[in-house]
C-alpha cells in the first residue's frame, strides 16, 4: 500500500484500556498503522510501545508536533479529554476520543466547529455498535422484524468500577458516572437502530457520598478499602422520546447488587427483541414475534472478532475516501446531549427538549471478515 494510502496513528493515555485499543488496530486495518504513543507517565509510554512493533513512545508534545502523525487517538481520562482533543486539532490532526467526548454539549460543539474549521475530522468511541451482535440487531430492528417499535429499554445497573480499577477516582467525578461512562454504549446502539432522540426526563439519586476501593487484581493492596468522593449521581432513570415518536427508558446505575433484568428490551407492534450487554462486539438476541410460544436465540449475522478500534479504522478510511464516518463527533455531542439533558431534567423537574441531532450511522454489511469494512 502506498504511503498516502495510510492513515498514521498516535495514541495519548497509556493506561488500563490502552492494550485492548491497540491488540484490536495494529496489524489488522492495512490502511491504519499506530506508530506512537505517549503519557504523562513516561514509563507507561514505554512499556506499552515496547509491547506492541512499529511504537515510537514520546512525549505529548513531540507525538502532536510529529508531521508523520494525521491521527490522534485520545485515550485519557474524561476531565483530560476536551483540552488534549483540541490541542491535537490545533496541531493539524484528526482526532478520536474515548467517551465522553468532552465534560458538556457546549465543549463538544466547540471540538466540532474547530475540526470543522480546519478540515478536519473528530470520532469518539463507542464504536461497540459496529460490532457483529448490535449490528445484527440493528439489521432486524431496521427491517422490521418485530414492527414498528414503540419501546427501547436499557438496563445497565451494576454496583461500580472500584471494585476493579486502580484510578476509580475519575469514575465518581465530573464525566464519570454510570450515565456518562456507560450510556454511550446504550445510545449509540438506540440512535444505530432508531436514529436521534427529541426529548428527556430525568430523575436522579446519589446513594453514598463515599465509595471504597474494593480487592480487584489490579488494585494494589494498600489501596483497597480507601475512600472515595461521589461528585457525580450514581443511579440515574432517563426518559427518551426519540424522533420517529418511538419511546425508551435508559436506566444507568452503580448502585444495585443485583439484577436479573435484560441490559436491552425492545418492543414493536409484531413482536420482542432482547439483547445482551451493548459493551461487547459480540452478544445473543432472543426473538419472540407475535403469537410465538417461545423465544427464538440469534446468532450475530456480523463480524464479532473486532474490539475497540473499529471505529478509528472506518474513520480512517472515511478520511482517505472523502466520506461520512459511522462513530461521529456528532454522534457523540448528541449523546453527550441527551445524557446532561437527562441530568438538567432530574435537577429542574421539567423534560428537556434537545438541541442537537445527529446523522445515523449507516449499518455495516453482513459477514464481512475482520479487517474489512466494505
Ligand atoms: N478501563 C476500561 O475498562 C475502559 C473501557 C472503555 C473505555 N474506557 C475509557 O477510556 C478512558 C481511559 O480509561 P482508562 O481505564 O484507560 O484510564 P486510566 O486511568 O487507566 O488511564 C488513563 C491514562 O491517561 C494518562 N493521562 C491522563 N491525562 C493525560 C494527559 N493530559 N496527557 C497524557 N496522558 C494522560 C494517565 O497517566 C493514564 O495512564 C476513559 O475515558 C474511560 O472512560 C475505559
Amino acid at each position: 500500500m502506498d504511503a498516502k494510502d495510510i492513515m498514521n496513528v498516535g495514541v495519548i493515555g497509556c493506561g488500563i484500556i490502552c492494550k485492548n485499543y491497540l491488540s484490536n488496530m495494529v496489524g489488522i486495518y492495512p490502511w491504519m498503522k499506530v506508530t506512537a504513543c505517549s503519557d504523562l507517565i513516561e514509563d507507561a509510554a514505554r512499556a506499552m510501545a515496547a509491547q506492541f512493533p512499529g511504537l515510537r513512545p514520546m512525549s505529548n508534545a513531540e507525538l502532536l508536533a510529529d508531521p508523520s502523525i494525521d491521527l490522534v487517538v485520545n485515550l485519557t481520562i474524561p476531565a483530560a479529554h476536551f483540552d488534549l482533543s483540541m490541542a491535537a486539532l490545533k496541531a493539524g490532526k484528526h482526532v478520536y476520543s474515548e467517551k465522553p467526548l468532552a465534560l458538556t454539549r457546549e465543549q463538544c460543539e466547540i471540538l466540532c466547529a474547530e475540526a470543522k474549521s480546519r478540515g478536519l475530522r473528530v470520532g469518539c468511541a463507542t464504536d461497540t455498535f459496529m460490532g457483529g451482535g448490535i449490528q445484527t440487531l440493528v439489521k432486524l430492528v431496521r427491517e422490521g422484524a418485530i414492527g414498528k417499535v414503540f419501546s427501547i429499554n436499557g438496563n445497565m445497573l451494576f454496583h461500580g468500577p472500584e471494585a476493579f480499577h486502580p484510578h476509580a477516582e475519575f469514575y465518581y467525578s465530573p464525566g464519570g458516572g454510570p450515565l456518562f461512562d456507560m450510556g454511550p454504549y446504550y445510545l449509540n446502539t438506540f440512535i444505530a437502530m432508531m436514529g436521534p432522540i427529541r426529548r428527556v426526563c430525568g430523575m436522579a439519586v446519589r446513594g453514598t457520598p463515599t465509595r471504597c476501593f474494593g480487592n480487584g487484581p489490579r488494585i494494589p493492596k494498600e489501596q483497597i478499602g480507601r475512600p472515595i468522593e461521589v461528585h457525580v449521581d450514581t443511579h440515574i432513570n432517563g426518559l427518551l422520546e426519540f424522533a420517529s415518536g418511538a419511546t425508551g427508558i435508559l436506566t444507568t446505575s452503580w448502585d444495585v447488587w443485583g439484577t436479573d433484568t435484560p441490559n436491552i428490551e425492545i418492543h414493536g407492534t409484531d413482536g420482542s427483541i432482547v439483547f445482551t450487554d451493548p459493551n461487547s462486539y459480540t452478544g445473543l438476541i432472543k426473538l419472540r414475534r407475535a403469537n410465538d410460544e417461545n423465544w427464538q436465540e440469534l446468532h450475530p449475522m456480523h463480524c464479532t472478532e473486532c474490539g475497540r478500534g473499529i471505529g478509528i479504522a472506518d474513520m480512517a478510511d472515511a478520511i482517505l475516501h472523502d466520506r461520512p464516518f459511522r462513530a461521529s463527533g456528532e454522534m457523540a455531542t448528541h449523546v453527550i446531549d441527551i445524557m446532561q439533558s437527562i441530568l438538567e431534567s432530574a435537577a429542574s423537574g421539567a423534560a428537556v427538549t434537545l438541541r442537537t441531532s445527529c446523522p445515523v450511522p449507516e449499518p455495516l454489511p453482513p459477514w464481512l471478515p475482520l479487517g474489512r469494512l466494505a
